[in-house]
């Protein structure tokens, strides 16, 4: 599967994985405030945007290999690979299967544990009726906690934009991705393994992903860090965007891969 992505900058390849049920338009923010400092490369993930869902059967395995793929096609040996909540889960499936691809990993609003069973068939009642009823399953079911209290209560403009891209995800990939997601591991050891540094980062008022998740995963990394930020929920990186940015450049200056952090 060739994905469709979108890219901006120059220099050390940063690549940001999307969230559930979004696309790479949620990264727009990032591909303006990050391109001086890095090559910001945005991937629609299978079956969002403008990429194509194909036939495998649903897998995070399945979208980590399109990215590597991804990777093989700019001609980058390894990068600064990044994702928030369902493109963490996959950005972690990439540390377990191509690790050797990276140089540094961000993993933003996303969890290192598995499903319990009530999530799983959570999930598997969202791929159904989807499939059944479109995306005003999702308005209802999944939109109220993407944004966080702040950016509800704030915001409108934000909410609006986010709304719009929840409407826009067709409901075939939202169910093979449910169903992906259902079925990911623990990550946990997969953590504890890596040999790259590791920035996590989330939303204060986050409640899918919350902050003592991503303290926990930051511990489990060995070089890991954790940066937490004010006034955003779930999507941190679409409600507070230079927050949000300033963690990555400081993060990406670690390699040597831009100019100094601009605070
Ligand atoms: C996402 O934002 O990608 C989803 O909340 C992930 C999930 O459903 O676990």
């Amino acid at each position: 599967m060739r994905l469709h992505t979108r890219s901006a900058g120059e220099g050390l390849p940063v690549v940001l994985l999307h969230a559930f049920p979004l696309s790479s338009a949620m990264w727009l923010a990032q591909r303006e405030g990050l391109a001086e400092t890095c090559k910001v490369i945005t991937p629609d993930l299978r079956g969002f945007g403008g990429s194509a869902l194909g036939e495998d059967e649903p897998s995070l395995d399945v979208m980590a290999d399109d990215v590597a793929r991804l990777l093989d096609d700019e001609g980058i040996d390894r990068a600064v690979v990044g994702g928030l909540s369902m493109g963490g889960y996959v950005t972690m499936a990439l540390c377990r299967r191509h690790p050797h691809r990276l140089l540094g990993v961000v993993l933003a609003d996303t969890k290192a544990s598995a499903d319990p069973e009530e999530a799983r068939s959570g999930r598997e009642s969202i791929a159904s009726d989807v499939l059944r009823e479109g995306t005003s399953v999702l308005v209802e079911r999944v939109l109220p906690g993407l944004l966080g209290r702040t950016t509800l209560q704030r915001r409108a403009m934000v909410s609006g934009r986010v709304r719009g891209l929840v409407q826009a995800a067709p409901p075939q990939a939202v169910a093979w991705a449910q169903r992906a997601m259902a079925a990911r591991p623990d990550s946990f050891d997969t953590l504890r393994a890596l040999r790259v540094p590791v920035l996590v980062i989330v939303g204060e008022e986050d409640e899918i992903a919350p902050p003592s998740a991503a303290g926990a995963m930051a511990e489990a990394a060995p070089d890991g860090r954790l940066e937490v930020i004010e006034k955003a929920g779930h999507l941190s990186a679409v409600e507070q965007p230079e927050a949000f940015n300033r963690a990555v450049r400081g993060f990406v200056a670690g390699f040597g891969g831009g100019p100094a952090p601009r605070r």
